[in-house]
């Protein structure tokens, strides 16, 4: 725990956790930095593997590991300064801990979103097997603490990091996507994408890296970064890609209690995920 949130036990946020995020939050942005922000399991692999395809202008797989992944794994943050432009960086972290520079516009950000039911059934086979951030709970006592009590969990909850990231989405340094919408229509998010990157995409890049970054190509092609803190190191990452697997999890009456409970915590939010496609 620090400043009252649960992270995950990464260098770049503990130990020295009050020196490790003040050196975030003072960190030299660029105006050419793209940062993906999300809550976990939103898809941010993902959008990262487009991203880096779409401002490198080429379609072949970029190696996670030279850009150290998510900003709160590298550790010491002086790492990123050796990065050439343009940098990409992936984060979970609330709005609020985001380097001043980067909320002050300097820098551009795509925040990515999924339909929380998904979301938390991600998670939950995510955590799984994986002792360094969470216990093995059943998917009962999982749905019980993440769900509906939203407490002592990871970046402070869905709940919360959503409500925070809600109230900036207007800042015009903010892309928001939805991982429904990318699951849709992938050709049509990168051109969104380019648009707002001010990058050139012709119709045949834009295809070709849609079908580089299907969910069965990342599947069968990428590494999961993420296998190093699973036990046995089998990778959780790249698991189904699917939008309404949450309904082999939810029975029907935790998805009564999830929409009343999401009705309460959520009023007056604008935000409008699609849990079927
Ligand atoms: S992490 O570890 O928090 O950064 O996870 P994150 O990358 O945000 O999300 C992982 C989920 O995204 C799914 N995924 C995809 N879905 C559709 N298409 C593609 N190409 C794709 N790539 C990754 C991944 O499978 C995880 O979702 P689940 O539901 O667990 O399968």
């Amino acid at each position: 725990m620090y400043d009252n949130v649960m992270w995950p036990p990464f260098p770049g946020l503990c130990p020295d956790s009050e020196k490790k995020f003040k050196e975030k939050q003072d960190m030299e942005c660029r105006d050419t930095d793209v940062f993906i922000c999300s809550y976990p399991k939103a898809g941010t692999n993902w959008t990262h593997e487009v991203l880096s395809m779409l401002i490198s202008q080429s379609t072949s797989y970029n190696l996670w590991v030279e850009q150290k992944g998510l900003l709160e794994i590298c550790d010491p943050l002086d790492i990123t300064t050796k990065i050439p432009s343009p940098r990409l960086f992936m984060t979970h972290m609330p709005y609020r801990y985001l380097p001043s520079q980067l909320q002050n516009g300097k820098g551009k950000i795509v925040y990515v979103q999924r339909n929380p039911k998904d979301l938390f059934v991600s998670l939950y086979n995510f955590e799984k097997g994986k002792s360094a951030i969470g216990k093995h709970l059943s998917w009962e006592e999982f749905f019980e603490k993440n769900v509906i009590k939203d407490e002592g969990v990871l970046y402070g909850g869905w709940y919360q990091h959503t409500k925070e990231w809600e109230k900036k989405l207007g800042h015009n340094n903010i892309l928001q996507l939805y991982y429904e919408d990318m699951k849709k229509d992938l050709v049509g998010n990168i051109f969104k994408i380019a648009d707002f990157l001010e990058t050139s995409c012709s119709k045949e890049l834009a295809e070709t890296i849609a079908e580089k970054c299907s969910f069965d190509n990342l599947k069968a092609n990428r590494i999961d970064p993420t296998s190093f803190i699973t036990e046995g190191g089998q990778s959780t990452l790249y698991r189904k890609g699917q939008v309404g697997d949450w309904k082999n999890w939810f029975t029907v009456s935790q998805n009564e209690i999830f929409d009343r409970n999401y009705r309460d915590v959520m009023k007056g939010t604008t935000l409008n995920f699609i849990y079927d496609l």
